[in-house]
C-alpha cells in the first residue's frame, strides 16, 4: 500500500541567513537527510528563513500551522542555545497546542551520545493545529543529529495529528508500527525509541547501523584469532610459517565485499563530473519530451478538418513558427502559418503540409517573404506531420534507474539533461591512498644510479594509475620506511584523508614484514586474510580499521597490503582492490573485471599447486575471436611481464600444459585492441 506523502516545512531562524541566504547550511542538509532517509514519505514543500525575532518567528509558524494549507512537519533550526539573541524556543512554546517532551528526550539523547555539550541545546517539539513542530539547532551536523533521531518515527505522530484515527493505526500493535517505520528494538539503529520492554539497562552498544551500513563484525575470537608478529621481539621468535590459513582467491573476495562499506548516496550536479557514477534513484520525467506539439517537416501549418474546406487551394501566409523560443500567434481559418522542422505548431492548426506539396504564388512588395502560396493536396489528415507531446519521454515516465550507471558514451547524461534533472542522487566513490613501503624502495625519479640493494618505486605509480584508470580519486602517501614509527604515521595520514588505502611491499615473511603488526597492534585493525592460494600474489593481507570520521560518524576502512613485486602488485590490485570499489560506489557486481574465452596463440605450463594468473595480451583477430599470448617470464618479480598485458589466463593447479588452439577463460584488465 502507497502511503501518503507527508508535507514538510524547513524554518530557518538566523540573523546572518536572513540577511544572506548564501550562507544557510543547514537546509541543504536537512533535505539531503530527507531525501536519504526518509522512506520517500516527504515532500519539502515550504522554505523561509526569518530572524532571531519572537514576532518573526511566530509569523512563520502560524502561517505554517494555521489555516487549509498547513504542513505536517514544521522542522525549525538556529536560535536554540543560551545567547542573547536565541529565542526560538521562546517564540514557539506559547504557540504549541500539545507539547511532545518524548521527542525531545529523543533528540537529546542521540545528540548526548555524541556530545556532553548536547545538554546545552534547548529544542522544544508539539503540536499545533495538526502540524508537528520541532526546534533543532542551528548547527548543520547537531540538526542533522537531532533529525536523525527522530525521522523515521515522527511520519506516525504526523497522520495522527493531521487526524488520521489511532485505533487502526495501532492495530498490528507496536512491532508493526516499529516494522513501518524501519526501526527496531532489538537491533539499535541510530534511532531513538521507547523502549517498551521497560528494560532500561541502557547498554549502548554502539552497534550504529549507520545509513543501513552492514556493521562490520569479526566471526572469530581475538584468542582463536593468528596474531602478527611482535617487531620487538627477535628474529628468532618470529614465525617459521605464515599463521595465516590460506584463501582460495574466490573466498577472499567474498570477504572483501562483507567488509566493504555499503554504497553511500550522495547529491551531484548533472555534468560532464557525473560520468562513471552509479546512480542512486529512479529519475522520473518531470515534464514531457518534447514539450509542445511539433512539426517534423518543413512546411505550413494548417487547420484540417473533416467536413471544413478541403487544404487545396490557395492561402494568404499569416506568420512564421521558426524551431526557436517565442509565442506562436493563433493560426485562423483560411491562413497557413510556414513552420520548420522542430518549431512548435500554431495553436489552432492540427496537421502540416510539407513544403514539396506546394508552390509559391507571390511575395511581398520587397520580395523579402512569402505572401500567397498554392497547397497542391487535399490528402492531407489531421496530425500528419506533428510530433505529439510527450511522444518520446512521457511526463512521469522512469527514463533511468537507480543502479544504472552514467557511462562515458553519454547516453545517460544526455537522458538526464533531457528531463531538465539538474542534481541527481549518484552514490558516492570511495577515495584511495596509495603508499609503498621498504627501507630497499627510491623514489623512480632520484637522479643518478641506484646503491647497492635499492630499487626504483614502479608500484606507486603503476598502482596509482590503473585506480585512476578506473575511475576513482587517488592520492599519494609516499613511500613508508622500515620502522614502526614511519609506516604508523604514514597509515595515520591516510585514515584522516582516504576511504581505502592500498599498500605494496612488506607483506612476505619477510623479517621486516610491519604491516600486520602496525595493522594490528598500533592502529587497533582487523586482518581478515593474510594469504590467498594463488600465483602470483600469495601473501596479499586485507584488513578493516573501525574508527571515527571527520564529521565523528563510525566509519570503516580498508586496507589491502599488496605484495611488493609489480607483477603480483598490480594483479592482486585488479582482482581484490577493484571489487572492492565497486560494491562500495554501488555496482552490483562481485567480480571486478569481465570474463571471456579466448584461444591461446601458444603452449602455456600449468602450476601444480597454485591457480596462477598468467599476464597475456589479448586482441580481436579477424576471425572475430579473441586471441591471447603470453607476455613472456611471468616470475613475479618480472617488470617486463606487465608491458602490453591487457588480460589474465586463468589457469586451474594442476600438471601438464593448456596446449596452443585450446580455449581458456581470461579477465579483461584494459582495453581490447584489434590485431
Ligand atoms: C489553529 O489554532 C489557532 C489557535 O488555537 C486557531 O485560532 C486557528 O483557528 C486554528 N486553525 C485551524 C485551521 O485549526
Ligand atoms: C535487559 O537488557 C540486557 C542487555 O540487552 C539484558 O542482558 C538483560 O537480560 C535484559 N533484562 C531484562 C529484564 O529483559
Ligand atoms: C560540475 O559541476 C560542479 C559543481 O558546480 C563543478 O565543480 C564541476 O567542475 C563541474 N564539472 C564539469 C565537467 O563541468
Amino acid at each position: 500500500m502507497a502511503k501518503p506523502r507527508l508535507q514538510a516545512a524547513v524554518l530557518v531562524i538566523s540573523d546572518t541567513a536572513s540577511q544572506d541566504p548564501s550562507t544557510d547550511r543547514a537546509r541543504a542538509v536537512l533535505g539531503d537527510l530527507i531525501a536519504i532517509e526518509g522512506n520517500d514519505q516527504w515532500d519539502i514543500t515550504k522554505h523561509d528563513i526569518v530572524p532571531d525575532d519572537v514576532s518573526a518567528i511566530q509569523r512563520a509558524v502560524t502561517k505554517y500551522c494555521d489555516g487549509e494549507d498547513y504542513v505536517n512537519f514544521l522542522i525549525t533550526t538556529g536560535g536554540t542555545g543560551f545567547s542573547m539573541k536565541d529565542c526560538t524556543p521562546e517564540a514557539v512554546v506559547p504557540l504549541i497546542h500539545k507539547h511532545a517532551p518524548g521527542l525531545v528526550h529523543g533528540m537529546l539523547a542521540a545528540s548526548l551520545e555524541i556530545t556532553p555539550f548536547a545538554v546545552m541545546s534547548r529544542p522544544v517539539a508539539g503540536v499545533r493545529n495538526r502540524t508537528l513542530i520541532v526546534t533543532l539547532p542551528g548547527s548543520p551536523k547537531g540538526a542533522k543529529e537531532n533529525l536523525q533521531a527522530i525521522l523515521k518515527l515522527v511520519p506516525h505522530a504526523c497522520h495522527q495529528a493531521a487526524g488520521g484515527d489511532s485505533r487502526t493505526m495501532h492495530a498490528g500493535g507496536v512491532e508493526k508500527l516499529e516494522d513501518e517505520a524501519g526501526v527496531s528494538s532489538n537491533k539499535r539503529q541510530k534511532v531513538y525509541h521507547h523502549d517498551h520492554s521497560h528494560n532500561h539497562s541502557h547498554s549502548h552498544s554502539h552497534s550504529h547501523s549507520h545509513g543501513g551500513h552492514i556493521v562490520p563484525r569479526a566471526h572469530t575470537r581475538p584468542e582463536d584469532r593468528p596474531v602478527s608478529n611482535d617487531p620487538r621481539a627477535g628474529p628468532s621468535n618470529r614465525y617459521r610459517e605464515s599463521p595465516y590459513p590460506m584463501l582460495s582467491v574466490d573466498d577472499a573476495v567474498s570477504l572483501i565485499i562483507q567488509y566493504s562499506p555499503s554504497p553511500e548516496p550522495i547529491i551531484m550536479p548533472v555534468n560532464g563530473s557525473l560520468v562513471g557514477y552509479i546512480l542512486a534513484e529512479d529519475v522520473h520525467a518531470h515534464y514531457p519530451v518534447p514539450a509542445y506539439r511539433a512539426s517534423i517537416v518543413d512546411g505550413y501549418a494548417v487547420i484540417v478538418s473533416k467536413d471544413g474546406p478541403s487544404t487545396k487551394g490557395v492561402f494568404p501566409v499569416d506568420s512564421v513558427s521558426h524551431a526557436a523560443p517565442g509565442e506562436v500567434p493563433a493560426l485562423q481559418r483560411g491562413q497557413i502559418s510556414r513552420i520548420t522542422t522542430g518549431a512548435p505548431l500554431p495553436p489552432g492548426a492540427n496537421a502540416v503540409v510539407m513544403v514539396e506539396d506546394t508552390v509559391l504564388r507571390s511575395m511581398t512588395d520587397d520580395g523579402q517573404e512569402e505572401k500567397v502560396v498554392e497547397i497542391l493536396t487535399d490528402q492531407v489528415k489531421p496530425d500528419e506531420n506533428i510530433r505529439e507531446v510527450g511522444s518520446d519521454i512521457k511526463a512521469g515516465e522512469i527514463v533511468l534507474r537507480k543502479g544504472e550507471e552514467v557511462t562515458d558514451v553519454g547516453g545517460e547524461l544526455g537522458l538526464l539533461a533531457s528531463v531538465g534533472k539538474a542534481k541527481v542522487f549518484v552514490y558516492r566513490k570511495p577515495v584511495v591512498g596509495v603508499l609503498s613501503t621498504g627501507d630497499e624502495i627510491v623514489m623512480h625519479d632520484r637522479p643518478g644510479p641506484l646503491r647497492l640493494g635499492e630499487v626504483r618505486d614502479c608500484n606507486r605509480p603503476a598502482l596509482m594509475a590503473a585506480i585512476k584508470g578506473w575511475g576513482f580519486q587517488v592520492l599519494d602517501y609516499g613511500i613508508a620506511r622500515d620502522k614502526p614509527g614511519s609506516l604508523e604515521e604514514h597509515l595515520r595520514n591516510a585514515l584522516r584523508n582516504v576511504d581505502v588505502i592500498v599498500t605494496s611491499g612488506g607483506v612476505s615473511m619477510g623479517e621486516l614484514d610491519l604491516l600486520k603488526p602496525t595493522i594490528e597492534r598500533s592502529l587497533g585493525g582487523t586482518i581478515h586474510f593474510g594469504r590467498v592460494n594463488m600465483k602470483p600474489g600469495k601473501p596479499t593481507t586485507f584488513a578493516t580499521i573501525s574508527l571515527k570520521d571527520n564529521e565523528g560518524d563510525p566509519a570503516t576502512k580498508l586496507i589491502f597490503s599488496l605484495p611488493g613485486n609489480p607483477a603480483s602488485a598490480l594483479v592482486t590490485s585488479h582482482l581484490f582492490v577493484l571489487p572492492s570499489l565497486l560494491h562500495s560506489s554501488g555496482k552490483e557486481r562481485a567480480h571486478g573485471l569481465a570474463q571471456v574465452r579466448v584461444i591461446l596463440e601458444e603452449e602455456i605450463r600449468c602450476d601444480p599447486k597454485r591457480p596462477e594468473y598468467h599476464r597475456v595480451s589479448i586482441v580481436a583477430g579477424q576471425d572475430g575471436f579473441l586471441h591471447a599470448s603470453s607476455t613472456g617470464g611471468q616470475r613475479s618479480s618480472k617488470v617486463g611481464s606487465l608491458r602490453r598485458a591487457n588480460g589474465l589466463l586463468v589457469l586451474p593447479a594442476r600438471e601438464g600444459t593448456v596446449a596452443k588452439g585450446e580455449m581458456s577463460d581470461a579477465l579483461l584488465m584494459g582495453r581490447l585492441g584489434g590485431l
